[in-house]
């Protein structure tokens, strides 16, 4: 996507070609600024500060801290203990140990003198996938999007309540959730995005709303709780999200707080869908109560980042010193609250037999 005019992905390698260049997320919405990655420690450690977040993101971002590991020493050791290591940043999106699962087969049947090029190799064609995948996903929901817009008569703009980011910062480029939704735009169909804020690190605020602004996309920006009383007043006409891990029945992972606004839209009528990559199929997970779910810590909750009037970044705390706090990072919708699954295969029911009639072969 572009920002003040020049395309950017969120993951590229340097002019040294083999150091690795992120978007600082932590910065956004008020600073804009790359942040260079130079071996697996530092693509470890980027995951889970959160500078890259995003399931696809993670993912690709370990595919390339393998890449430095196997630069700097091609060992098996060293592969197996750089696999291990980025894989224990973050437990929830199954797209980071899918990621590097991918690289360390074929990298220990490698000889040791080609790993570190088939490693880059190998990277490269993650994100051109991602890429790929996304655009799909972007296309596939357009679709869908554009016929709820035709069917409630094109009169006002379609409005899409959306949750968390699932934008390209959380892709390598496009996003899922998004994508469709800068098709519609690019298209010309008007669009209207209620954007949750998404307590407690607010990825609605700081990075869904920051991408939709630098996009040109109309959108507003809601409290958590506001999505209800909105689709109770009619003015939600469909939602989309992403989502970290869909297991094998169906169920969708994703950001803290998806889950109270599937039973909303639920009972107001409204569709719900969530975009994924097929990489986020956990088809060896069955059941959506056995995702680990991450917990980051109670200082989120009880306290809040920001810029202030001088323009530094300053950290406030909400809450009473010594509250006691809970943080689990992510909910798990059932499938009965999703309307359909967009992949870059089409549309998906949210169960094992619509995925299957998609994605055949993987569900073996
Ligand atoms: O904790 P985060 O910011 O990594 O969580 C991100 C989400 O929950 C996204 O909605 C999900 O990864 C889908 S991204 C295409």
């Amino acid at each position: 996507m572009k920002v003040g005019g020049k395309p950017y992905r969120t993951i590229w390698l340097d002019d040294d070609g083999e150091s690795v260049v992120v978007i600082d997320q932590t910065r956004l919405p008020h600073a804009f600024a790359a942040r260079t990655l130079l071996d697996a420690a530092d693509a470890a450690d980027a995951i889970r500060t959160m500078i890259v977040r995003g399931a696809p993101l993670i993912g690709a971002t370990a595919a390339y801290g393998v890449a430095m590991a196997m630069r700097d020493d091609p060992s098996d050791g060293n592969l197996l203990r750089a696999c291990d290591d980025l894989v224990a940043t973050r437990p929830t999106a199954i797209n980071l140990a899918w990621a590097v699962a991918r690289l360390r087969q074929p990298l220990l049947h490698a000889p040791r003198a080609s790993r570190a090029e088939l490693a880059y190799r190998l990277a490269a064609e993650l994100c051109d996938e991602d890429v790929a995948i996304n655009e799909a996903i972007g296309d596939h929901g357009a679709a869908i999007f554009a016929a709820r817009w035709r069917d409630l008569g094109e009169t006002k703009p379609l409005t899409i309540l959306t949750h968390c980011n699932a934008g390209w910062l959380a892709t390598v480029d496009w996003g899922t959730a998004l994508a469709p939704i800068y098709k519609l735009h690019d298209e010309g169909v008007p669009v209207h995005v209620f954007v949750d804020e998404t307590r407690p690190r607010n990825q609605g605020a700081g990075l869904t709303a920051w991408e939709l602004k630098s996009h040109g996309v109309p959108f507003e920006l809601i409290v958590d709780n506001a999505g209800g009383h909105l689709m109770q007043q009619g003015e939600v006409d469909l939602c989309v999200v992403g989502t970290d891990r869909v297991t094998a029945d169906g169920s969708v992972c994703n950001k803290i707080g998806t889950y109270l606004k599937a039973l909303a839209a639920r009972d107001n009528g409204v569709p719900f869908y969530v975009a994924l990559p097929s990489p986020t199929i956990d088809w060896a997970t069955d059941h959506g109560a056995d995702v680990p779910i991450e917990d980051r810590g109670a200082r989120e909750v009880t306290h809040i980042w920001g810029r202030d009037a001088k323009g530094s970044r300053v950290e406030v705390a909400l809450a009473p010193e010594g509250a006691l706090a809970r943080n689990p990072g992510f909910d798990v919708p059932p499938p009965r609250l999703v309307t359909g699954l967009i992949t870059e295969r089409g549309v998906a029911e949210a169960s094992k037999e619509g995925m299957q009639a998609l994605f055949a072969a993987k569900a073996a």
